[in-house]
């Protein structure tokens, strides 16, 4: 449960300054970019828009699989050095059906109705305003159009990352607390399916999605998991000494997620699909 009930969430991740080290989590997501293109439900010809796109996934697992379909991507993301990375691999890998723009969820710089399909995989829970970005990615769907979307539970069902998190908030002074991560925002039962039909979506169904993140030792998920990510900057402000008192305590506990030699944790995301 969150140790953070009464301060408000906010983002403390600086996404331009993550663009190289976001992709270390990519392999552990990746079932979410294949279940999100299966429910987006492509078709030869669509118009495909990827809100917070970051470094460029799911729009580069689509292109590759689905570009001799004749479709089109686009992928926004309001962070540009994400934007730049993205558009870099698309170019490395020849994909011409995708490309990728700086932009705000919240204020989408395309006419009404301009796609067929609208994605995002864990983009809608760090914006600033998601009702505004879950408005903005209904106009510009078509009549009809549908949106696959993915956003993470609560954050206490992101094990591995909830963990350190936890730790953390008990060895620190309450005064030092940072912001609690907007993370699991939208994990709550019910909150996604209350933001979908205030943006005015009738048809929807959200339903929840288990992954599991296997590291080979105590050492790659502590630095997966501290390196990059929403732990970065808290973990940032302690000594050296404080944080190796920290990580031996976090490796005690992780002794019980132990299994077959691998450290597992299990996440809970939810898939939602909605059409307009
Ligand atoms: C967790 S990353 C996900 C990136 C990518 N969709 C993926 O799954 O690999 C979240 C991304 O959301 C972007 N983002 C957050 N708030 C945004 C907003 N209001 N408008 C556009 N992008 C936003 C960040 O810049 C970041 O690249």
């Amino acid at each position: 449960m969150s140790t953070q009930e009464n301060i408000p969430e906010e983002s403390t991740i600086n996404w331009n300054d993550m663009a190289e080290a976001f992709d270390r989590w990519l392999p552990y997501i990746q079932p979410v970019a294949e279940a999100l293109i299966d429910l987006a439900d492509i078709s030869a010809g669509h118009r495909i828009l990827d809100v917070a796109s970051g470094t460029g996934e799911p729009s580069l697992t689509l292109a590759r699989r689905h570009h001799h379909q004749n479709i089109q991507i686009i992928g926004i993301d309001g962070a540009e050095a994400m934007v730049q990375r993205a558009n870099q691999k698309a170019e490395a890998e020849g994909l011409s059906c995708l490309s990728f723009q700086q932009m705000s969820a919240e204020n989408l710089r395309f006419e009404n109705a301009k796609f067929d399909r609208v994605i995002s995989r864990f983009g809608v829970m760090l914006f600033d305003d998601p009702a505004k970005g879950l408005d903005e990615m209904r106009r510009v769907l078509r009549h009809e159009g549908k949106m696959a979307i993915a956003v993470w539970g609560e954050f206490h069902l992101i094990e591995g990352l909830f963990l350190i998190w936890d730790t953390l908030m008990k060895v620190m002074p309450k005064a030092d607390h940072p912001s609690f991560p907007r993370i699991g925002k939208l994990g709550a039962p019910g909150a996604l399916e209350t933001l979908l039909e205030e943006a005015g979506f009738e048809d929807f169904d959200v339903n929840p999605f288990s992954l599991s993140y296997r590291y080979d030792n105590f050492e790659s998920y502590w630095k997966t998991n501290t390196e990059a990510g929403l732990l970065k900057e808290p973990l940032d402000t302690l000594s050296p000494a404080k944080k190796e008192a920290l990580k031996k305590e976090v490796e005690a506990l992780a002794s019980s997620y132990q299994k077959d030699g691998q450290f597992v944790f299990e996440n809970e995301a939810l898939l939602a699909s909605a059409i307009k």
